[in-house]
C-alpha cells in the first residue's frame, strides 16, 4: 500500500484517521508538533505503533520537506482551532493555518521529486467559512442572510428574520455553493487552506479534496481545551460537577458528526472525489438536547444553565446538505447521535477534564467586548 502523510496525526481527528489507514494497510507517516493547548499532558495517549511519527511543525518548510519524502498521499489536518481565540491570536492562526498550508505548496514547487510522487491531497476546511446558515421564509423562499444585527440579539430575538417581510424563518441544509462569509480570522485562515489547495489542484493537476467539517465530536477530543467545540466543553463542565452554559436559548441547531465518520471520509477521499465537500450528517440537533443527553448518559441530574446571553459572531443554525458527498464519496451511513455519544462517554470515563470554561469566557470578554 502507498505512503500517506497525515499532518496533525497525533490529534483528535488525525489519530482516528491514522488508526483507520494503518488498519487498511497504508504506510503512514505523521507530522505533528504536539501543540500544548491540545496535548495538555506530557504523555501522548494515542500513538499508533504501526505509524512513523515526526515531531515537526507545518510553520517550517524544512519540516514539510522532510516529512514529504516518498509520500504519495497527503491528508493535511494540522491546524489551530478556535474562533474566539483566533481574534486575539490572529498572527498564530494565520501562521499555522494559512502560511502552514502555503509551506506545503512551496515545498512541492521547490522539490520536483515531491511533486512527481504525489497522487492526491486531502485537506481540512471548516463549515465556519459559511458564517450564518441558509434559511427559508414560508412566504419568500430560501435566502442566505448576513450575521444577525447586534441590536436584534440585545433584544433576545435569536431567530433569523426574513429580509423581505421580517418574519421568523427556519433553517435549511447548507449547500457547498452557498456564498461564504469568513467572519473571523479562524474561518478566513481555513478558507486560505481550502482555496490554496483548489488553486494548486488546478495548477499542478493534483486531485484534491477539501472537506468543510461540521461539528466533529467523539473520543480523544481534548476535554481541557476550552477553545474547542461545544460538546467537549459541556462534557468537561459536567465531569467537574458544573452545569453546561448555554448561550441564547439552546434551540440553535448544529450538525454533529462522529469522528469515526470523519476519519472514514478522510480515508475514502484518497480513492474518490475531487473538489470541495461538506462533511456533516445532514441531521440538525438542538443544543439543549446535547446538554441534557450528556448529563443523562453520565448519570447526572445537572440541568444546563441557559444564559439568554449571546456570543457575538455565533451563527444561529447550520447543518449540511451532503448530497455531493454521498454522490461522489458514497458516504451515507453515519453513526447515530445515540451511538456516538455513548462512545464519547465510555472513552471519557477515565479521562482527566480540567474545566477552563470560566477562563476562556473571561479572555473572550476581555478581548472581544
Ligand atoms: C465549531 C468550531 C469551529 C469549527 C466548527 C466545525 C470553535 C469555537 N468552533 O463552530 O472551529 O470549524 O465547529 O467543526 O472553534 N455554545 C454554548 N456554550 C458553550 C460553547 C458553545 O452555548 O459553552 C454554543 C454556541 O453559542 C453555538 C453552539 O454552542 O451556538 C456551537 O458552538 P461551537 O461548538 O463553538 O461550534 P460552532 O460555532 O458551530
Amino acid at each position: 500500500m502507498p505512503d500517506v502523510l497525515v499532518t496533525g496525526g497525533a490529534g483528535f481527528i488525525g489519530s482516528h484517521t491514522v488508526d483507520g489507514l494503518v488498519e487498511q494497510g497504508y504506510k503512514v507517516r505523521v507530522l505533528d508538533n504536539l501543540e500544548p493547548q491540545v496535548h495538555t499532558s506530557k504523555k501522548i495517549t494515542h500513538i499508533n505503533p504501526g505509524a512513523e511519527y515526526i515531531n515537526g511543525d507545518i510553520r517550517y518548510r524544512k519540516h514539510w520537506i522532510r516529512a514529504l519524502e516518498g509520500v504519495e498521499y497527503i491528508i493535511h489536518l494540522a491546524g489551530a482551532v478556535g474562533i474566539a481565540q483566533s481574534f486575539w491570536q490572529v498572527k498564530k492562526y494565520v501562521d499555522v493555518n494559512a502560511s502552514g498550508t502555503a509551506n506545503l505548496y512551496q515545498a512541492i514547487e521547490e522539490v520536483p521529486k515531491i511533486r512527481s510522487n504525489l497522487r492526491k491531497i486531502v485537506v481540512a476546511s471548516s463549515k465556519s467559512c459559511y458564517g450564518e446558515g441558509t434559511y427559508s421564509c414560508d412566504k419568500h423562499g430560501p435566502f442566505n442572510p448576513l450575521q444577525r444585527p447586534i441590536q436584534q440579539l440585545k433584544n433576545h430575538q435569536w431567530e433569523v428574520l426574513c429580509p423581505v417581510c421580517g418574519r421568523q424563518s427556519g433553517p435549511k441544509a447548507i449547500r457547498e455553493d452557498k456564498p461564504l462569509q469568513n467572519l473571523n480570522p479562524y474561518s478566513l485562515s481555513k478558507y486560505v487552506t481550502e482555496q490554496l489547495s483548489m488553486d494548486y489542484s488546478y495548477a499542478l493537476g493534483i486531485e484534491t479534496v477539501a472537506f468543510r467539517y461540521f461539528n466533529v465530536y467523539g473520543s480523544r477530543q481534548s476535554l481541557s481545551n476550552p477553545y474547542t467545540g461545544v460538546m467537549a466543553i459541556f462534557l468537561s463542565r459536567l465531569k467537574n460537577g458544573n452545569p453546561p452554559v448555554i448561550f441564547e436559548d439552546g434551540n440553535q441547531v448544529r450538525d454533529y458528526i462522529h469522528v469515526s465518520d470523519v476519519a472514514a471520509a478522510n480515508r475514502l477521499a484518497l480513492e474518490r472525489g475531487n473538489g470541495v465537500y461538506n462533511l456533516g450528517t445532514g441531521i440538525p440537533t438542538p443544543l439543549k438536547e446535547i446538554a441534557t443527553r450528556l448529563a443523562g448518559l453520565n448519570g447526572l441530574d445537572i440541568l444546563p444553565h441557559i444564559t439568554s446571553d449571546y456570543r457575538p459572531g455565533d451563527n444561529r443554525h447550520d447543518f449540511a446538505d451532503n448530497t455531493k458527498l454521498n454522490r461522489d464519496l458514497k458516504v451515507s451511513n453515519f453513526m447515530s447521535l445515540e451511538k456516538g455519544l455513548s462512545e464519547l462517554i465510555h472513552w471519557s470515563a477515565d479521562q482527566v477534564a480540567v474545566d477552563k470554561f470560566a477562563l476562556s469566557e473571561s479572555q473572550r470578554k476581555k478581548y472581544l467586548t
